[in-house]
């Protein structure tokens, strides 16, 4: 199986917030970026292995900045790490002003997938291999979020999470 970069499975996907996507306050409802999120962070996920992949967690959203009505929403996902049939998508949010143009990041978030066969089994995808400092960055740091979810979802002994245990000694 051919070893991929997480270039390769760079996805973005831009829309703008209607009024039906919004909260009381005119801002972007929360539950409709985690499914757009959901979505983009499943293309590049797919990209990745080019298998049937679902969402397994959403180990991370840092709703950071309100995005108000009428906001062009820009999410970047990648593939920040490939395990066995599980791959860590690291996403970026971003806002675009209306007259400069000039990008803010609003918010992040990190999702796991699973890739599956037809019958919904976990199957074996490609390695990944990291080129530049963010990715090796994100990378090295997607196992021990890797292992902190295995352990809330209670898959896994938190006695097992090596990764884990080395943050606190
Ligand atoms: C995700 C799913 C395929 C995992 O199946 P499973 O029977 O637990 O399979 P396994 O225990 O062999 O785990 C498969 C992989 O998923 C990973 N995984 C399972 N639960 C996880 C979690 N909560 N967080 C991160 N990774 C997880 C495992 O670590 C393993 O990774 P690896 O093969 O890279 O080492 C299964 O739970 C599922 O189908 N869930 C529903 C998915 C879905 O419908 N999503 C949409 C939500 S509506």
């Amino acid at each position: 199986m051919e070893n991929r970069t997480p270039r390769q499975s760079f996805t973005t996907v831009t829309d703008l917030v209607l009024p039906s996507e919004t909260n009381p306050l005119n801002n972007l409802f929360g539950g409709e970026l985690l499914a757009r999120m959901d979505r983009a962070a499943s293309i590049a996920a797919r990209r990745h292995c080019r298998r049937v992949v679902v969402t397994a967690s959403v180990n991370h959203v840092a709703f950071s900045r309100m995005i108000p009505l009428g906001s062009v929403v820009t999410i970047e996902a990648q593939v920040s790490r490939a395990f066995k049939s599980s791959m860590e998508v690291y996403m970026d949010v971003y806002i675009e002003d209306r007259e400069s143009g000039e990008r803010t990041k609003a918010n992040e978030a990190i999702y796991s997938f699973v890739a599956v066969d037809d019958t919904g089994r976990p199957v074996q995808i490609p390695a990944i291999h990291p080129e530049t400092e963010d990715e090796k960055n994100r990378y090295d740091a997607a196992l021990r979020r890797k292992q902190l979810s295995l352990v809330l979802a209670g898959k896994m002994k938190a006695a097992e999470a090596t990764e884990l245990k080395a943050l606190f000694e």
